[in-house]
């Protein structure tokens, strides 16, 4: 039997750096060796404000830079959470086997929480039961995802465990897989805080449409410190970051990396590092340009993979339902 993968993505912001080498970039080997699928939670999306249009336009353009960095269509299931009613149904459900208090302790939200200027919507603090629901619901063994996100996938798993020592075994436990380097991508213009998609700075993230002319900028303006060194140094984070970022992107092992820059400035590292960017970005950019060339196949193939998912969700569901006496 192969193992089952599922990860997802908000469609909103720009899908920056971080996305890719936190959790898309192993999306892409974990499909030949697994039942994969790989969701645009465009339901979790709407746990803060957003524009209808926006949204919209955002979810296709999520779709299409899934398939350009390398997911494929008919080897997964790719499709968009808000096209499988069975997520917000299961999510009702284990809304009510989640206390209270576990996802007061979500530091997601309590980031998110302070950060909103707006009315924090009771959705913003059951945001984790709609992403179990979406993991338990395909039988999932393996989670692929940045380092922020482990907190929800434990959350999954205690309420998975919680369900079946009440129904007898249901849920299958999950567990979180996350990247060996890249699993925490930190912003350029802040490397103390995640970059992250709802940051608006202009230096803040690289994001994967940007232009070569924009990555160049960025990671030359990108936060360093006032030391000479260029080695790995969790405590200097600015450095730290841009190695990362060089060695998930080149390949290159920390040694050779080290060597390489051994008694050259930062400005000869930020320029190495930025050709290196914009050459691992231009590939993923043309088959983005290809692929959005055709909205009509691209929303062929969303509702192609919502029909396969479809009835994998709707099993568990009415597995669930059963369970506990519903209807
Ligand atoms: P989201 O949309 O915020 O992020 C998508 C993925 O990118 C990872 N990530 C990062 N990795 C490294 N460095 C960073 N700076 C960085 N920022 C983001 C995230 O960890 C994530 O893997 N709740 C999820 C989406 C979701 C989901 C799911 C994931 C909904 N249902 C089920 C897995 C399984 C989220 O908001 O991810």
């Amino acid at each position: 039997m192969k193992k089952r993968v599922f990860s997802g993505i908000q469609p909103t912001g720009n899908i920056h750096i971080g996305n890719y080498l936190g959790a898309i970039r192993q999306w892409v080997p974990l499909q030949a060796a697994h039942e994969s699928l790989f969701c645009v939670v465009d339901l979790h999306a709407i746990t803060v404000p957003q524009d209808a249009a926006t949204l919209k336009a955002k979810i296709r353009e999520l779709a299409g830079l899934l398939i350009a960095a390398g997911i494929e269509p008919k080897a997964s299931i790719l499709f968009v959470q808000s096209h499988v009613s069975a997520h917000s149904e299961l999510a009702w459900i284990l809304n009510c086997f989640i206390p209270f208090g576990w996802l007061g302790r979500m530091t997601q939200f309590k980031e998110k929480s302070q950060k909103e200027r707006m009315v924090v919507s009771a959705g913003l603090f059951t945001y984790p039961a709609l992403m179990a629901a979406d993991i338990l619901l395909y039988e999932t063994d393996l989670v692929p995802v940045g380092e922020d996100q482990v907190q929800h996938v434990e959350l999954t798993r205690d309420v998975a465990q919680r369900f079946n020592s009440v129904y007898g075994e249901t849920f299958k436990l999950p567990e979180a897989f996350i990247a060996e380097a890249g699993e925490r991508i930190m912003g350029l213009d802040d490397p103390t805080k995640k970059m992250s998609k709802s940051e608006t700075q202009p230096g803040h993230a690289i994001n994967l449409l940007d232009s070569p002319d924009d990555v160049r900028g960025k990671i030359m303006r990108a936060t360093t410190d006032s030391l000479r060194e260029i080695r790995f140094d969790e405590k200097r984070p600015g450095i730290n970051n841009l190695l990362v970022i060089y060695e998930v992107f080149s390949g290159l092992g920390r040694p050779e990396i080290e060597a390489k820059f051994e008694g050259k400035g930062y400005a000869y590292l930020k320029k190495e590092l930025a050709e290196v960017v914009v050459e691992s970005l231009r590939p993923l950019q043309d088959r983005y340009h290809k692929i959005t060339a055709d909205p009509a196949y691209l929303d062929s193939l969303l509702r192609d993979g919502a029909a396969r998912a479809r009835p994998l969700a709707e099993r568990m569901l009415n597995k669930v339902k059963e369970k506990i006496g519903l209807g």
